[in-house]
């Protein structure tokens, strides 16, 4: 039997595979032809059953990774988000209900829909492989896992760990997968498939939660369970910005994860605007992931010059990610400080003993600085002092090789200004990082007049190459994410020099979905930064005197211990908020729109849709709001 997307091959034993490959895509999706082809492959079984049938996937790059995520961006009605969720839920209660066992031999990612249909086979076999990540992250795109997740997710592995996964999105490789239940079994790739047929014809029982995990399910203990869960989703997200966790807790509370059963909820999904600006969020991301491809430059070594707070990190990152780092700065003490700050952090990374020596015997001291000669990349990220910047680079392009990257991590200085000392001055990119930058994703590639094309797309590869989300920006003060933090911190404290409390401002700004408050954030950055960030950015306003009185104290944020909060073990003290007075987030939220417009009207960033996405990734702007840009056009639609 061949069809478009499936393939059935059948073996004298009496076994079936139905094998995925969508031709023309590097990933299987289950798009409505999927899903129908796949109606039919079943209807044509059903006239000769086979003794078994094992789905895989065609396609070296994972299993299915969901469904077809255009589909979810044409759901204008609430008819046919109705229908996308019957079209799965029907289908794959077919597929569990075959009188023939199933198996699903799951090899890279599984996600969403891929994970739906393997929780419908009797049995899940994972590969031991770091491509194979399992998980429900219909969450994220603000949607809910219709098509039996919600059903059979908490029946193998328990309600808990189910809730757990789906009300965060987070997805997990095949060892745990198993730990925890949702698969039967993790094997090593040479016997995935002898394990598949050996299991598939077992006639074991298919796996079930066993013990007070199992018992939890029970209809008279879910209500304890899902109020649990709602306490926990509350801490991070309201029910009135982020619908779709309180919907998938409802709906296995109360109708056991089937969403036919309310469909109101699903209609409400679909009319809130947050899953179509989540959904818009995702788009973006793939977009910006999209511009790492353009080159094929190959990295292996990374040499970073300055231990400090950036360069350290960024070697970690670069560590993480399997590259060798060589790690320059002024004397052997300051990098030996920056490894065993780091230590903590790849001792958690890797349990593995063996796989985090690895990781340290990849991160090499190198004072003298030979690594530079190897290197594919190298970043600068020393003092922001120009002399200093411009004599190390200059010495640096001495011993680079022609081809690789030099890349400068400045934040405020021209990168004109540091270039013109280079043989090659076409050659230095902006690689700008945000601290902290393990959990920041977005890394601002700036391009100047004249720059190297070759050299800027390599940047974005290896941006990408560290699972970082690159954004082109043109040369600027302030690119674009500190040109619109700035306006927007000195806006808040303006409001506290008219006598408005910090935690109102904060809890203001918290409540219209930022991560952080703006007066928070200050602290953070340390407030001798702030000044300095609104002297070039804002230069035309007065400084704020709050601001300016702390400086003056020397209380210059969480570093000095004081800023407008008192920090005690790192946690500022901070009293109730109270009531903000109307109109405040408007009056803050204003200042990041107008500068983000202007950034876009410069040519900046190219377009509207690149600088929603940089504002969200570099500054965590409310992505259920879809950017400033977007939200500004819903604000006057
Ligand atoms: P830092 O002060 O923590 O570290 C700088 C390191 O560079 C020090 O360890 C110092 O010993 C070393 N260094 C200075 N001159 C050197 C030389 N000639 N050769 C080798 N090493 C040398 O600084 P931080 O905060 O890490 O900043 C580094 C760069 O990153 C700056 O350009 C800064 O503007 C930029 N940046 C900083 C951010 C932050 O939040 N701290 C965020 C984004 C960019």
């Amino acid at each position: 039997m061949t069809f478009k997307f499936w393939k059935v091959e059948r073996e004298a034993s009496g076994l079936a595979w139905a094998i995925l490959d969508c031709p023309g895509q590097s990933t299987n999706a289950l798009s409505a032809a999927v899903m129908e082809e796949l109606g039919t492959l079943l209807d044509q079984l059903d006239s000769t059953p086979p003794k078994g049938l094992i789905f895989k996937s065609g396609k070296t790059a994972g299993f299915i990774a969901g469904a077809d995520i255009g589909e979810f961006s044409a759901l204008d009605t609430a008819e046919k988000g109705r229908s996308l969720v019957a079209r799965g839920w029907h289908l794959f209660n077919r597929l569990a209900a075959l009188p023939y066992p199933t198996l699903a031999l799951i090899r890279g990612h599984c996600l969403g829909g891929g994970l739906e249909l393997s929780l419908a086979c009797r049995y899940r076999i994972a590969v031991d492989e770091p491509g194979t990540r399992l998980g429900l992250p219909e969450v994220l795109l603000g949607i809910v896992p219709g098509w039996g997740g919600m059903l059979r997710l908490p029946q193998v592995a328990g309600p808990q760990v189910a809730l757990d996964m789906m009300l965060t999105g987070k997805t997990v490789d095949g060892k745990k997968a198993a730990r925890l239940g949702v698969v039967d079994l993790c094997v090593p790739p040479r016997i995935m498939e002898a394990a598949a047929r050996g299991l598939v014809l077992s006639g074991q029982a298919p796996t079930r939660a066993k013990g007070i995990k199992g018992i939890l399910n029970l209809p008279v203990l879910r209500g304890v369970v899902a109020s649990g869960a709602r306490k926990q989703v509350a801490r991070k997200a309201s029910r009135e910005h982020y619908p779709a966790p309180y919907a998938i807790i409802e709906l296995w509370e109360k109708h056991g994860g089937n969403a036919l059963a309310a469909p109101e909820l699903i209609d409400g999904l679909i009319a809130s605007p947050t899953a179509a600006n989540l959904l818009r969020v995702f788009h973006l991301q793939e977009r910006l992931k999209g511009f790492g491809k353009e080159s094929d430059f190959q990295i292996r070594h990374v040499h970073v010059i300055g231990a400090g707070v950036m360069g350290a990190d960024i070697a970690a990152v670069c560590v993480q990610r399997g590259l060798t780092v060589t790690l320059q700065d002024q004397s052997l003490e300051r990098i030996a400080a920056a490894i065993s700050r780091l230590a903590p952090g790849l001792e958690r990374r890797y349990r593995d003993k063996l796989q985090l020596r690895g990781a340290f015997d990849r991160l090499i001291p190198d004072v003298a600085g030979d690594g530079a000669v190897r290197a594919d990349v190298v970043i600068e990220a020393i003092f922001e002092d120009l002399t200093a910047k411009r004599s190390l680079l200059a010495s640096v392009e001495q011993r680079m090789r022609p081809d690789a990257v030099l890349g400068t991590n400045t934040s405020s200085l021209r990168i004109e200004d540091l270039r013109s000392v280079l043989e090659r001055p076409s050659r230095l990119v902006g690689i700008h990082f945000f601290n902290p930058v393990p959990k920041m994703p977005l890394v601002e590639v700036v391009a100047t007049e004249g720059c190297d094309d070759v050299m800027m797309a390599r940047a974005f590869a290896f941006v990408r190459r560290i699972e970082k989300l690159p954004l082109p920006v043109n040369s600027a003060p302030g690119f674009l994410v500190n040109a619109v933090l700035a306006p927007y911190m000195l806006e808040a404290m303006r409001c506290v020099d008219e006598g408005v409390r910090s935690e109102i401002i904060d809890q203001c700004m918290r409540d219209f979905g930022m991560p952080l408050g703006p007066i928070e954030l200050a602290d953070t950055v340390g407030l001798d930064i702030a000044v300095a960030a609104g002297r070039q950015l804002a230069a035309t306003a007065d400084p704020p005197k709050c601001l300016l009185e702390r400086v003056a104290r020397g209380d210059l944020g969480r570093k000095t211990g004081r800023g407008f909060y008192t920090y005690v073990n790192g946690k500022a003290q901070k009293g109730e908020a109270g009531s903000a007075p109307e109109g405040l987030s408007q009056r803050l939220v204003s200042p990041i729109i107008h500068t983000t417009e202007a950034i876009v009207a410069l040519g900046i960033v190219a377009d509207a849709d690149l600088a929603d996405a940089g504002v969200i990734f570099g500054t965590g702007f409310a992505p259920f709001r879809g950017g400033p840009m977007q939200f500004s056009r819903s604000q006057n639609s």
